[in-house]
């Protein structure tokens, strides 16, 4: 039913060297961590213990997809951030950017509130989906354009428990 794309050993190794390029960009801060639920989160819990720099997080909610694989065009704030963004460094961490239109309605919306600084960190990119330009400052692996599951991505609510990113068969 499905292939394994990046075996469980290959996500951590990266995911570590991800959180030391995070610690040094932000040595003598106290980053925010803003994770989309619910598919970063399992990325975020493994990224924050890699970062070794105090930091905090905070979660929101939006949705583009409704249950299907294909992107909707529009994209819903489904909860907001506990936490005042004016003045803050905040890093957005994503697990996955396709089309990229989650990610620039993101921005937007965070830029507004005036951070201090705002870069995205994004676990796998699909580049050939891009319909937007966005901006990535933290790239964990670039990946061809199949609908993935796993290490927090999810089918229609399921797969998310995967220690792999695995390629979810259509047919
Ligand atoms: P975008 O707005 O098209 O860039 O899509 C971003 C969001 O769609 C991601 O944060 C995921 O929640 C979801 N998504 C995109 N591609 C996949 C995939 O291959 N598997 C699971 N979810 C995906
Ligand atoms: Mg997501």
């Amino acid at each position: 039913m499905r292939e394994i794309l990046i075996p469980a050993d290959r996500l951590s190794a990266r995911v570590l060297e991800l959180g030391h390029q995070i610690t040094e960009t932000y040595r003598g801060t106290t980053p925010l961590l803003v994770s989309i639920l619910k598919g970063g989160v399992v990325f975020l819990t493994d990224l924050m213990r890699s970062i070794s720099i105090p930091h905090h997080i905070d979660f929101l909610q939006l949705s583009s997809y409704d249950g299907g694989t294909k992107s909707t065009g529009t994209v819903r704030l489904l909860s907001d951030l506990a936490t005042d963004i004016g003045g803050r460094d905040v890093l957005i961490v994503e697990d996955i950017v396709d089309t990229g239109l989650t990610l620039q309605y993101l921005r937007k919306q965070l830029e507004i509130r005036q951070p201090k600084s705002l870069r995205v960190c994004a676990l796998l990119n699909k580049v050939e989906a891009r319909q937007v330009d966005v901006h990535i400052d933290f790239v964990g692996f670039d990946i061809p354009s199949q609908f993935v599951v796993g290490y927090g991505l999810d089918y229609d609510e399921k797969y998310r428990n995967l220690p792999y990113i695995g390629v979810l068969d259509m047919k």
